[in-house]
């Protein structure tokens, strides 16, 4: 924990995440969907401390690795965690059922034979039937949802229910279009509840978290940070986390006036790309290498080396997972607390 730190102070490049934004996005998201209506995805910041914040308002939560399973149960978040992904590694199940030890509920992710047999030999208890809703990733046919239900039970797993994530619908930007798209691939997924049945239909990820009122839950996990992809789309959330740069050379001028351009100190190995260059205010973005951004200012201010620049991740998940702590900052910018990404890893 550092005292009185200003933001320009930090070492670069540095996570940073504004604490009164992030506040607003966790509390606008509980206000629409309240309690269990939202399962947070905690792949989107991999931090044990936000996901406590998040524990104030729902009760579950949601995993893309073991890795984040096992380390929300060890702080004693662990009362409903659902594992969405496939699982064969037998060391690693057997991991995550030795969690009901810590007093975890743990629900895993099947969507094959191969993948729940393996789960019932390492002692896992509960499953829920992945099912393909349009998205080419893990999932099995609508038809074959129910046969392997039953063949989960007979294997000893309680099945909770269907899971689908309708992930290639995230980012349609029309919101009628992807409305009526995700009615079409919460439809398939309503049938194969029908065929599987439990308590759980859960789906969804922040982009389709203000139309998706077909499933039980939502796994939305981008929403508490954000990023500038998710923000072109007009959700209710801003943007909460930058990566603070330093500018480390500046060549005829660094505007676009004068034909110049800045480097800063963060490139791609402090930013997920595979959404796009990250944007910094008042500036054209060139490009990216390794431990370096090129870009001009759009203003005739020179920028000089040693500024100090924001930059926005154009996606959050990957940026996050770049990075070994956060630092928190309230509203004079004064470094508040310092936050590991402590889930970081698999
Ligand atoms: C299974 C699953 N559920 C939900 C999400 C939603 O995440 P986000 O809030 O980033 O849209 C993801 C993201 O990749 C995912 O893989």
């Amino acid at each position: 924990m550092l005292s009185r730190v200003d933001v320009n102070e930090l070492p670069t490049p540095a996570l940073v995440v504004h604490a009164s934004t992030l506040g607003r996005n966790l509390a606008t998201m509980a206000r629409t969907h309240p309690g269990a209506r939202l399962r947070p995805h905690v792949k989107a910041h991999k931090c044990t401390a936000l996901a406590h914040m998040q524990r104030n308002f729902h009760p579950g939560f949601t995993c893309a690795t073991v890795r984040e399973t096992v380390g929300l149960a060890r702080v004693g978040l662990g009362d409903d965690l659902l594992l969405a992904n496939e699982v064969v590694d037998p060391a690693r199940l057997a991991e995550l059922a030795s969690l009901t030890s810590l007093g975890a509920r743990v629900t895993i992710a099947v969507d094959s034979t191969v993948t729940i047999d393996a789960a019932a030999a390492a002692g896992l208890r509960e499953c829920v039937i992945d099912v393909n809703v349009g998205m080419p990733r893990c999932g099995c046919a609508l038809e074959d949802a129910g046969r392997l239900a039953d063949h989960a039970r007979r294997s000893g797993l309680g099945v909770r229910g269907v899971m689908g994530y309708e992930g290639h619908l995230v980012l349609v930007d029309d919101r009628s279009l992807r409305e009526s798209a995700v009615e079409g691939a919460m439809r398939l997924l309503l049938d194969a509840h029908d065929a599987v049945g439990g308590e759980l239909v859960t789906a969804g990820g922040t982009g389709t978290s203000d139309v998706n009122t077909w499933a039980t839950e939502i796994q939305a996990g981008s929403y508490a940070l954000m990023d500038t992809k998710y923000a072109t789309l007009g959700l209710p959330f801003e943007l909460a986390l930058c990566v603070v740069a330093t500018v480390v050379s500046v060549s005829a001028g660094g505007t676009v006036a004068s034909g110049g351009w800045a480097v800063s100190d963060a490139g791609l190995k402090s930013f997920g790309m595979d959404h796009g260059d990250p944007a910094i205010e008042d500036a054209i973005v060139w490009a990216c290498s390794d431990e370096h951004t090129i870009f001009s200012a759009h203003t005739t201010r020179t920028p000089r080396v040693g500024d100090r620049i924001r930059m926005w991740p154009a996606h959050i998940d990957p940026t996050v997972a770049y990075h070994e702590r956060m630092y928190v900052v309230d509203d004079t910018d004064t470094v508040i607390d310092e936050w590991s990404v402590d889930l970081r890893g698999w």
